[in-house]
């Protein structure tokens, strides 16, 4: 299978502890104890798991060649010692956003949601990953990944706030905010 596939698979092992699972819009998700990622398709629910979402790593649809340049010159790169806080948030938004042309979600993306520019003011302090799953017919269109350091979760809720306070956010129906913490990597004796 490609690598770009991923399925995100809320159960009982993985790196990440399951902090809080809020419905933030539409209906929520059950409350896992643990997050594994895996750089796979997984077509079937693993034993013990409750949900699996899938999604690729795919191209950018929206960004410019200037604000690719301004993004690649701060972000910062996923698996940082320091950042054992993270979030998946799952996203699906409705059938309106669909129905406009590339260059109408554009515009309501960036030039009047500053969605980028919002969000460029955060890095490297949040580093992140994009992967879209509306083309796997899966219930989110997009599964957002967001990783950071313990004291900067405040930081986080505030880039969230701005984000979800932006027009774009009018076309979202559903939406999910997983909240996750590392387990303890155990030292060898
Ligand atoms: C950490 C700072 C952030 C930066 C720098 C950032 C930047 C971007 C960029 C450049 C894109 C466009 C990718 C493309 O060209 O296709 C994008 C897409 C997206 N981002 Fe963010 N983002 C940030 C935070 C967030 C947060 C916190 C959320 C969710 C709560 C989010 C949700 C999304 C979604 C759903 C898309 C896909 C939009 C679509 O294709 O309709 N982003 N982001």
């Amino acid at each position: 299978m490609d690598a770009r596939f991923y399925t995100f698979v809320g159960g009982e092992t993985g790196l990440w502890q399951v902090e809080e699972v809020r419905s933030v819009r539409g209906d929520g998700l059950q409350t896992p104890r643990c997050l594994d990622l895996q750089n796979t398709h997984l077509a079937t629910l693993p034993a013990d798991a409750v949900w699996a979402l899938r999604g690729a790593a795919s191209h950018q649809r929206y960004t410019t060649r200037a604000e690719q340049t301004a993004l690649a010159a701060v972000q910062a790169p996923l698996g940082r010692v320091e950042s054992v806080c993270a979030a998946l948030i799952p996203i699906r938004k409705n059938a309106a956003w669909w129905l406009l042309t590339q260059d109408e979600r554009r515009a309501i993306f960036e030039e009047r949601s500053s969605h980028t520019t919002i969000g460029l003011r955060y890095l490297p302090t949040i580093a992140r990953k994009l992967y879209h799953s509306r083309d796997l017919g899966e219930p989110f269109d997009f599964l957002t990944w967001f990783e950071f350091a313990p004291e900067h979760r405040a930081a986080f809720d505030d880039l969230l706030g701005a984000l979800r306070a932006s027009e774009e956010w009018n076309y979202v129906e559903r939406e999910v905010d997983v909240r996750l913490v590392q387990k303890e990597i155990m030292e060898p004796a």
